[in-house]
């Protein structure tokens, strides 16, 4: 059916197959029609068929190559924000998009599938490939409310229903993630997140991670039921969330919105690993299941504790709606004490009978409503936005507040991340704006209040120059924040480095403080971290408020640093996406500094958990002859350049002089501990597949560029299984 027609040309889509449109062009030039077929996938990135446009959806060979690269990109960035990172920078509907349409483009044109494409990767990451778990109970939401009188229908209506005879128990509602725990014979054997209430994601091997939830039942309890499922809330304590943003800037990445969302995306990484290392934690709030022996809520939750759950001490029995009240108010402020960020409180009728008896309504029971919190908010003065640079050039504006009272607090100042966020806001020059405090204790802008702008007053300009050295400033494709991109001759990105160097968590150079480096960098004494290993103590002495002792205890330090270990000097160093963690697995893997730097691309991301963004931008480092020269003075002032290897006990000879690669994830050890296996009993890790390799060790979800290369160069792929078998032979 013609479509449309304009300027003698006529489109007609013949058929929708597979994602793929299949349509002819007629054409009417002088010469006569003549008919054009074409095809292309409904996913590509075209406009209206009828605009005239058709020449760009008729992809040739080098628009869908690009486009291949530019997808393959884009799907890597999203999967390691995702994964890496937890950041959710676009919906799932928007990345299944483009996984769509890059599936499409290779079916296409195959010739430019990438080995390594994200659309390979076997059920891994870009398919988030968590199974999922029916709930046994549905997973179900609270009513909600702000308002007491509300909360006074409520009791009314359990009144009618129920008469005066109960008690309520009163708990705090924890701002994370709902999960729901299955133990059977004691041990805990399926963990799910809520999901859509009826379906969750199966994330045991996650939960498992969390320390305070017992994996099995106490020793000496014996009275636990057959089976029974323990539902509660997975959190990030605000302590690792400040660590972790902290980490983050370290490395120069934008910091975590909040702890839930940090909670709800580390609980669905892939690598358990790294959720061990989030330290997240839980409050259980309820026991489930048939024929249990308790008949009060109070009562499981009493049993939970002694099993051996982490129970919020926080919870309590309140005989009416004025105890419910007093509760409500004692804990508006007081939960701002607490590790865990809370928007409410849940009151619940404490009977299971009486439970019954009021039943559910289609979402949620009547025996239960959750009271939130308003957010605290104060209204203030913006005097000033200052535009701060950090270490990798990313400039972060602040808001200049003029000081008021929130919550117990005096806020000066508040992020506001960065320019869409100011646009978001559409904040004007000396508006008023909202403060608010919610479950969190970090202060943020909400809104300007336009009953307060002053008339004529202008919409903040977001500067287009390093407030700091007057370089133009860059925002690249699909990143928030804006970047001064002089890196060496910026001061703050200069005075931040050599901060970062001597950071507790790099060099550790206690006595010198940001003001000292003020001074130092000023007086052109220290302009790159390796400057500081040329200080003398005269030089020190001439500074403001450095007095002999001061002077004689930075040498000390400085001296001491000379035997920080590598991973640590690696780490400060300051290459952008290396922090401590990146650092330990490359110091781990390489050894030395010098392999580091000679590494290729694919060598460094063989590495496990080193992605092409780290590899790329350890190559960036490397390829700027200013940062060869900074590593080769900070090697001559003999700070460690290379990994002392403690010496692993050696179990045996039984896999002397065979070499192994180990990639994937596995069921009973940690790619580190196969490792340490492995070189225990004689064997040797290679950093990547090559003729010379004797086994690839291959476990899940690994990526399928090495075993295509394993089975091209004949080399051995065994499992964790045939692993075990070769050592037990
Ligand atoms: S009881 C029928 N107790 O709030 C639901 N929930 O909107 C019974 N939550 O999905 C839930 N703290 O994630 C309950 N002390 C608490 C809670 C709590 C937080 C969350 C939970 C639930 C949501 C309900």
């Amino acid at each position: 059916m013609p479509h449309k027609r304009r300027k003698s040309i006529t489109c007609f889509v013949i058929s929708r197959l597979d994602g793929i449109i299949y349509f002819t062009i007629k054409a009417y030039p002088k010469g006569g029609p003549f008919n054009f077929y074409g095809s292309f996938a409904n996913h590509y990135p075209t406009y209206n068929l009828c605009e005239n446009h058709f020449t760009r959806f008729i992809m040739n060979e080098t628009a869908a190559l690009a486009r291949i690269q530019e997808l393959t990109d884009k799907i890597n960035y999203y999967n390691h924000q995702y994964y890496q990172n937890s950041i959710s920078e676009i919906t799932d509907f928007e990345f299944d998009r483009l996984l769509n349409e890059l599936t499409g483009l290779e079916k296409e044109f195959p010739r430019f599938q990438q080995p390594d494409s994200p659309t390979k990767r076997v059920g891994g990451t870009v398919t988030k490939g968590f199974s999922t778990v029916k709930h046994r109970y549905p997973m179900l939401s609270l009513g909600n409310t702000y308002s007491e009188q509300e909360l006074i229908e409520f009791d009314t209506r359990i009144r009618k229903m129920i008469g005066d005879d109960f008690q309520y128990v009163c708990e705090l509602k924890f701002d994370g993630v709902a999960i729901s725990l299955l133990y059977q014979d004691g041990v805990l054997t399926t963990a799910a997140t809520r999901g859509d209430g009826v379906r969750g994601d199966d994330i045991t091997h996650n939960a498992r991670t969390i320390r305070s939830l017992p994996l099995s039942i106490r020793q000496g309890a014996r009275d636990y039921p057959a089976e029974f499922e323990v539902r509660g809330e997975v959190f990030m304590p605000l302590p690792v969330f400040e660590q972790i943003n902290a980490a983050r800037e370290d490395i120069g990445e934008a910091s975590l919105a909040n702890p839930r969302n940090a909670a709800s995306g580390t609980l669905k990484l892939q690598d358990s690993g790294v959720v061990a290392r989030r330290r997240l934690q839980c409050f259980v709030y309820s026991l489930m299941g048939e024929n249990l022996p308790f008949q009060t809520h109070s009562a499981s939750v009493a049993q939970l504790q002694q099993w051996g759950f982490p129970v919020s001490p926080t919870y309590q029995l309140c005989g009416g709606l004025n105890e419910v009240f007093g509760y409500i108010q004692k804990w508006e402020t007081e939960r701002f004490n607490l590790p865990v960020g809370t928007d409410g409180i849940v009151i619940k009728v404490n009977d299971y009978a009486q439970r019954e008896e009021l039943g559910f309504t289609a979402k949620s029971p009547r025996w239960a409503i959750a009271y939130k919190y308003k957010a605290l908010s104060a209204n203030t003065e913006l005097l000033d936005i200052e535009y701060n640079v950090g270490r990798t050039g990313a400039v972060t504006p602040v808001a200049i507040l003029k000081p008021v009272l929130l919550a117990g607090t005096t806020v000066r100042r508040a992020s506001l991340h960065n320019a869409n966020e100011i646009e978001r806001l559409d904040i004007h020059q000396g508006d008023s704006l909202f403060i608010e405090k919610g479950g969190e204790i970090i202060p943020k802008v909400t809104a300007a209040d336009l009953t307060k702008r002053k008339q004529g007053s202008q919409p903040i300009q977001y500067p287009a120059e390093c407030p700091a050295c007057g370089t133009p400033l860059v925002r690249q494709e699909g990143e928030a924040a804006h970047y001064c991109p002089n890196e060496r001759n910026c001061p703050p990105q200069s005075k931040a480095r050599i901060e970062h160097f001597i950071g507790r968590r790099a060099m550790n150079i206690e006595n010198l403080g940001p003001e000292t480096i003020e001074q130092l960098f000023n007086k052109g004494l220290v302009i790159t971290p390796a400057d500081l290993y040329d200080l003398t103590e005269e030089q020190l002495t001439g500074l403001d408020r450095m007095g002999k002792k001061s002077a004689q205890n930075v040498i000390k330090a400085l001296e001491a640093s000379r035997s920080v270990p590598f991973n640590r000097v690696l780490f400060a160093i300051g290459i952008r996406f290396v922090g401590a963690t990146v650092a330990e697995k490359l110091a781990n893997h390489f050894l030395t500094l010098d392999a580091i730097r000679q590494a290729t691309f694919s060598e460094l991301v063989a590495v496990p958990e080193i992605g092409d963004r780290i590899a790329q931008s350890i190559g960036n480092f490397f390829a700027e002859p200013a940062n060869v020269a900074y590593v080769d003075k900070l090697a001559r002032a003999g700070l460690q350049m290379q990994l002392e290897r403690k010496e692993v006990t050696r179990e045996s000879e039984k896999l002397s002089g065979k070499t192994f690669v180990v990639s994937g994830i596995f069921a009973n050890y940690s790619r580190e501990a196969l490792t340490e296996k492995i070189e225990a009993n004689g064997g040797r890790i290679l950093s990547g597949v090559s003729a010379k390799l004797d086994y690839l060790l291959a476990g899940d979800k690994m990526g399928s560029s090495k075993l295509q290369k394993a089975e091209k160069l004949g080399v051995k792929v065994i499992s964790e299984a045939d692993f075990e078998r070769i050592l037990n032979e």
